[in-house]
């Protein structure tokens, strides 16, 4: 019997370590159209999205780092080589961030960011469906604004949040025992 839907997102598992080949244009289209049924409040479309393709990724990792040291954070030798050994079999970055859209003060800002998250989440699970492996990372430099400026997301329009780093698995995500719903969940009588 065939995966349903359902067993699809019961098992999802993120995959940082992914390389080519990725999504074909075919395939990045429908994933990226999963994100656009995300729910969202007043239908403001808040995320955006940058595609940083193979060919640029390695570009993309030198701004980044550059930036990083630039804004005084720490970063280690290490550190510095195992990002840019993980991303130089990255297929494909996709940068996510959400617009704020100071036009319209009626939905709240953290409603936005949870649309693009749920966006987001929709782009995760299309990944997995399609058999590619995917990681939401908020490494590389994502609060340093000049990163997410070379993006062309300002901080006064924009809050960035991160990269979904797209691909083949380079080995198959084990299975994770995940909680419980139960700890989570309770029932409301008003008794
Ligand atoms: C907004 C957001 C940012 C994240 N940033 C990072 C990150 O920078 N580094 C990291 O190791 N995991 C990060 N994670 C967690 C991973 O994406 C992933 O969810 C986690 O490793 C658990 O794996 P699972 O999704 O298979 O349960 C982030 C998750 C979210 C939702």
């Amino acid at each position: 019997m065939s995966a349903t839907a359902l067993d699809y997102l019961l098992s999802r598992r993120s995959c940082k370590f992914v390389q080519a080949p990725g999504p074909n244009e075919d395939e990045l289209a429908q994933i990226l159209q999963a994100a656009m049924s995300a729910p969202d409040h007043g239908q403001l479309r808040p995320w955006r999205f940058t595609l940083i393709r193979q060919e640029s990724i390695g570009r993309f990792a030198d701004l980044a780092m550059a930036s990083i040291k630039a804004a005084g954070l720490p970063l280690t030798p290490e550190k510095e080589t195992s990002t840019r050994n993980w991303l130089s079999r990255v297929p494909l970055l996709i940068a996510v961030a959400c617009r704020l859209d100071h036009s319209n003060t009626k939905i709240p800002e953290h409603e936005r960011m949870l649309a693009t998250g749920a966006a987001v989440t929709n782009i995760l699970n299309a990944a997995h469906m399609l058999g590619y492996g995917a990681f939401w990372s908020t490494g590389i430099g994502t609060y340093v604004e000049e990163v997410a400026e070379a993006l062309g997301y300002d901080s006064l329009d924009y809050r960035f949040m991160g990269y979904v780093a797209l691909g083949t698995p380079i080995s198959a995500p084990q299975l994770l025992a995940r909680p419980d719903h139960g700890e989570f969940v309770n029932t409301w009588t008003g008794n």
